[in-house]
């Protein structure tokens, strides 16, 4: 059982509350820390020893993902795309995946969640106590805005989503195991007020009708990517784990301190990189500071500016005197602020930001 075992990773949706930036692209797409979001969740199903990934999109985004994933491969897995026609919530959303996992257990991630310690231990949990699913749990400060599980003599005994006077401290994370149980599950559970199958009632039916739902409580950190300013955030927590790798150029005349990555036909030329940083492929990085906390992507261009605590997409630019300091720009986007205080922004594919000097 255990060997075959399949993961369902959870794309679809629509990602509302990063607009701009996907009304051009899937959330899951959008780079942080010189990959996509969903990249990452990829790496971590694949670090569980699980090969076999079913992704689920919606129907409008479904090329993107096979142009930037194909069949996995690159990744070391076999992936295998599932539409969801319409974002009818997480359960509906595994509901699609059925046949793709067949009578056998699977893993469910949802590919915007990102957790330090990565889901290799909700899949060792599942396998060693073979339960009807495990649910990972993390402690938070306020959980009024999340799904909360209680517990009692180590299982799962009820769950509320974003309770006023929260139960306990412990905050469901968007990553479970589950036996086909669940399909039944989800076939039962009526919509939620939103209109959704919702998985957190699945669990509940699951608890209801006897079957043992176990808690995997993960530490570190736990991030998900809903809002621009989380693509930052996960950007610093992603950065401060990567290790130095120069493939492209450095010229004699630049510095680069801590830990940077320098991708293949990147040229940094009379400028600063402080770590962690990352300048993607063909990217230019000329007589400016880049850093801490930059990602540069492919073909950007940075040009007598400054820029940290920044997501600069697929050939954007920024030149000639901005400092720019927590911004996301999309791809093509330009920002020209000569002599500019710090400025922050969010920036949509290929907008400009100008100021034009006087005179
Ligand atoms: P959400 O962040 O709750 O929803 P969303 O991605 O549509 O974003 P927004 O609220 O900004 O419009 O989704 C959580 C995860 O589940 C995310 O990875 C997308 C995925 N998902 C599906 O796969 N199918 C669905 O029907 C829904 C609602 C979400």
């Amino acid at each position: 059982m255990g060997s075959t075992m399949r993961a369902v990773v959870l794309c679809g949706g629509e990602g509302t509350r990063l607009r701009p930036f996907t009304h051009t692209q899937a959330k899951h797409l959008l780079p942080v820390a010189g990959k996509p979001v969903v990249e990452h969740a990829l790496a971590a199903v694949r670090a569980t020893g699980i090969r076999d990934v079913g992704i689920v999109v919606s129907p409008s985004v479904e090329g993107q993902f096979r142009e930037r994933l194909g069949d996995g491969s690159r990744l070391g897995l076999s992936v295998t795309y599932i539409v969801q026609p319409e974002p009818k919530g997480l359960a509906h959303a595994v509901l699609c995946a059925q046949s793709y996992v067949g009578n056998g257990p699977f893993l469910v991630y949802l590919g915007d969640n990102l957790l330090q310690g990565g889901i290799t231990g909700v899949v060792n949990l599942f396998r060693s106590q073979s339960p009807a699913a495990v649910v990972t749990l993390r402690r938070v400060e306020d959980p009024r805005r999340f799904g909360v599980a209680v517990l009692e003599d180590g299982r799962l005994v009820r769950l509320v989503e974003k309770p006023p006077n929260p139960p306990s401290d412990l905050a469901i994370v968007g990553a479970y195991a589950f036996t086909p149980l669940v399909f039944q599950a989800a076939r039962e559970v009526k919509p939620s007020f939103r209109g959704e199958l919702e998985l957190t009632d699945c669990l509940q039916w699951l608890i209801d009708h006897g079957h043992p739902v176990l808690p995997y409580e993960a530490d570190g950190w736990w991030q998900d990517v809903g809002r621009p300013a989380d693509l930052l955030v996960a950007n610093r927590l992603l950065l401060s784990q990567i290790e130095s790798r120069v493939e492209g150029e450095v010229d004699r005349g630049s510095t680069v301190d801590g830990p940077v990555v320098v991708e293949r036909g990147a040229r940094v030329v009379a400028s600063r990189v402080v770590g962690p940083a990352v300048i993607g492929e063909e990217a230019v990085i000329e007589r400016s500071t880049v850093g801490p906390h930059a990602a540069v992507g492919p073909r950007a261009v940075v040009r007598e500016a400054t820029v940290a605590d920044t997501i600069l997409m697929d050939g954007s630019r920024v030149e000639q005197g901005a400092r720019i300091v927590g911004a996301v720009l999309g791809r093509g986007a330009r920002v020209h602020l000569p002599m500019g205080k710090p400025s922050s922004a969010f920036l949509g594919d290929e907008s400009t930001l100008e100021v034009k000097e006087e005179g």
